[in-house]
């Protein structure tokens, strides 16, 4: 290996260090330390077209990812292996924000719709979640951070426990559209054992 292949291959190492080192401090603790392997081989088993639809997205991460179930399904584990696998795999930069929390960052400042427009993966978890209807605020936000990333072609990663139907209410026709626009949409049933 000459020097220069050395380099190449340590500074390939470092960015897909701080990639992970990043994606995993923005997810939160109880979803710590989830990849494909391990959640593929929680128990009871996910169906195995719902692990065929993941695996198949993680190998080519270029379309947005729709992860639809009602609470206790699984979806938020499902979307966090997913993007964790690209992450160690490509060393691709991601970040994981909860939409309620994304809303609030928006409105209080903290956050610009820039901030998080660029990312290579972005991940929205319970999408058109929360309790009050959406403000034309909150759907000009999500629009406009939707319609950016679909423009510049990044992939993001969504979960929902809404209907199709409410999901579009809630988020706006637009923001929707862009959304499933090549999108790669599974559905997680609530396995038995879980079901409340
Ligand atoms: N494939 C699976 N097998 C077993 N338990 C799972 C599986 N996926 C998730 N869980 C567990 O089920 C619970 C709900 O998962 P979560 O991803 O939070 O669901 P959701 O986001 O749909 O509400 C969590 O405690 C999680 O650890
Ligand atoms: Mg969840």
């Amino acid at each position: 290996m000459s020097g220069r292949d050395l380099w190449e291959a340590s500074t390939a190492v470092l960015r897909t260090q701080r990639a992970v080192a990043g994606w995993r401090a923005s997810l939160p603790a109880r979803f710590a330390g989830l990849d494909m392997e391990s959640f593929a081989g929680l128990d009871p088993p996910l169906p195995p077209p719902v692990v065929a639809c993941l695996t198949d997205w993680v190998s080519l991460p270029v379309r947005n990812l729709i992860v639809i179930g009602s609470t206790g399904s699984g979806k938020t584990s499902a979307a966090v292996a997913a993007v964790d696998s690209v992450v160690s795999s490509l060393g691709l930069p991601a970040r994981f924000f909860v939409y309620t929390e994304l809303l609030d960052a928006f409105r209080s400042g903290d956050l610009r719709v820039a901030d998080v427009a660029g990312f290579p993966l972005l991940v929205i978890d319970d999408l058109g979640g929360g309790r009050s209807t959406a403000t034309e605020y909150e759907i000009e936000k999500i629009e406009t951070l939707i319609n950016r990333r679909w423009l510049d072609g990044l992939p993001t990663v969504v979960t929902s426990s809404l209907t199709p139907e409410r999901l579009r209410g809630r988020i706006g026709e637009r923001a929707y559209d862009r959304l499933r626009e090549d999108a790669l949409a599974v559905q997680i049933a609530t396995p038995a054992s879980r079901r409340r």
